[in-house]
């Protein structure tokens, strides 16, 4: 069975951990907004519709602006990840919204995505759409013209959040980035030493030995396309090897502790010592992982509001890099399945011959230099990272950062819990408290 390359994105995992109750009462709509083609170019006067959603059910005059930062996928109105964004709304007695990412969703200022349409499509440009915005809102809505403005962003928009303080300080007074990629590496091999540290920590020696052990075995049998290797493909088994990076770093990446904990029992069960009971133990994973082969299709030229991978590509081979790779040998999935050449040869094969590695290296190199990379330069955002997030050595996560252990990817953003952990309970306590004195101009 033939599988497309998969792409690695900062993937949101949906999951319906929020009421529709609780969504319901904010009655949030879709609108549109007219926005340029090319924010810098004067002369270029071609326009296209943006897509965003609101809720004002909350919202007082001089209430402030919140919103919720869209990145590389469609936004929903069920932002089921981000129910602490809508308390905040709610306690802010603020204007709520969500806005959609430029060549995403529904938001495509092109019509195709062939290589000359896809250069408007850039951080920057994403950017000065959200300076846009807000001066529009602001203008247009009653009682926001004075209103504070709120930001908060998730994984790439967490980025996006920290660059907007960056170069538009002025509209913008607080901002939260949770799990924010702000240093782009070329090649990001600490992606899966970060997924082979977590699965020694939660899994023990024997979990990460057994990883290690079966993918090594795995592309043995496959490299020498012996009959174990024949066995495995016959029973469909190998699609799942050859997603056991992905599989086990999506785990890691969205779980929270408890959960990563009930599959290391499953594991380091006796029965997966055997290459085709861990496969189907992979393939039973895989099942619960419900995008994980959908990012494919880079080379599709088709504007859809599902597909992501080729808009990504052209972002990561366009100066965000972080291709994750299996570079490393401090990682439990042997060499054989990403290695940089290989993954980074993507951005050739689809831009052209110009995308060498000395190429995309430089675009990257200046990302960082422009973006300041680990050293943002800005005050007023509050950062947070999982733990055991991979994408964690992306962001700032030093003193500078909460560091939240035990839960995925961008759940501090969540809806608070009463069965949330304390240090969880307690970052999303300062970070509400944290908004609420920097719009109040503290
Ligand atoms: C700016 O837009 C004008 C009008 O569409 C176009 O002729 C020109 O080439 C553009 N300049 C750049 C640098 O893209
Ligand atoms: C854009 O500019 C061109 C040339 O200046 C003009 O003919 C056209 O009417 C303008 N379009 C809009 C929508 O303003
Ligand atoms: C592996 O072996 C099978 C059976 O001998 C053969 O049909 C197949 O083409 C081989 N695959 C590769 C990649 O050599
Ligand atoms: C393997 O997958 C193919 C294509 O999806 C399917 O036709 C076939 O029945 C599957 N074989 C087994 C043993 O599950
Ligand atoms: C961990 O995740 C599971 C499954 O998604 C959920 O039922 C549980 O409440 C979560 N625990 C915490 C502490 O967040
Ligand atoms: C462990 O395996 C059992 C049986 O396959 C399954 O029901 C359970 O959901 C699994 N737990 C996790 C966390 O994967
Ligand atoms: C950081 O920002 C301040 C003003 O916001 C500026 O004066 C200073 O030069 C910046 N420092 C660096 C290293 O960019």
């Amino acid at each position: 069975m033939k599988v497309g390359k998969s792409i690695w994105l900062f993937l949101l995992f949906i999951e319906c951990i929020v009421s529709d109750e609780f969504h319901d009462k904010f009655q949030e709509k879709f609108d549109w907004i007219e926005q340029k083609v090319d924010n810098f170019n004067a002369s270029d006067n071609r326009t296209w519709k943006m897509r965003y959603s609101y809720t004002n059910r909350y919202f007082k005059p001089g209430g402030p602006i919140m919103i919720n930062v869209g990145g590389e996928w469609s936004i929903s109105m069920k932002a089921t990840l981000l129910g602490l964004f809508y308390e905040m709304i709610e306690e802010f007695q603020g204007y709520g919204f969500n806005t959609e990412h430029r060549y995403y969703g529904k938001s495509f200022p092109v019509a195709d995505l062939s290589i000359e349409n896809l250069k408007y499509l850039s951080t920057e440009q994403a950017l000065a759409d959200l300076d846009y915005f807000i001066k529009y809102q602001k203008s247009k809505i009653k009682g926001l013209s004075n209103s504070k403005v709120i930001m908060v962003g998730c994984s790439y928009a967490g980025g996006m959040v920290t660059w907007f303080r960056r170069y538009y300080p002025q509209s913008i007074d607080a901002g939260w980035a949770s799990g924010a990629a702000l240093h782009h590496a070329l090649d990001y091999s600490d992606g899966l030493i970060s997924v082979g540290k977590s699965i020694r920590k939660i899994c023990g020696d024997s979990g990460y030995n057994l990883v290690e052990r079966m993918s090594l075995s795995y592309w043995d049998h496959k490299r020498q396309n012996d009959s174990t290797y024949l066995e495995l493909e016959a029973k469909n088994l190998t699609i799942h090897m050859e997603h056991i990076t992905e599989i086990f770093s999506t785990e890691v990446q969205h779980r929270n502790f408890t959960y990563m904990k009930g599959i290391c029992r499953n594991l380091t069960s006796p029965r997966n010592d055997d290459i085709f009971k861990f496969s189907e133990f992979l393939g039973y994973l895989a099942t619960k992982i419900p995008h994980l082969y959908s990012f494919d299709n880079a080379d599709s030229l088709k504007v859809d509001e599902n597909t992501f991978g080729r808009q990504w590509l052209w972002q990561s081979c366009n100066g965000m890099g972080a291709f994750m790779s299996t570079s490393s040998v401090h990682q439990p999935f042997g060499q054989y399945k990403m290695p940089f050449t290989e993954v980074i040869g993507k951005c050739k094969k689809q831009f052209g011959p110009k995308y060498t590695i000395d190429y995309v290296s430089s675009l990257v190199d200046n990302t960082n230099i422009r973006h300041g990379g680990y050293e943002p330069n800005v005050t007023h955002i509050y950062f947070t990272h999982a733990e055991d997030d991979p994408w964690k050595y992306t962001g700032v996560h030093d003193e500078r950062a909460t560091i939240i252990p035990g839960i995925g990817h961008c759940h501090d953003l969540r809806q608070r819990n009463v069965k949330d952990w304390p240090l969880t309970r307690a970052a999303k306590e300062h970070g509400v408290e944290l908004m609420r004195q920097w719009i109040n101009g503290k």
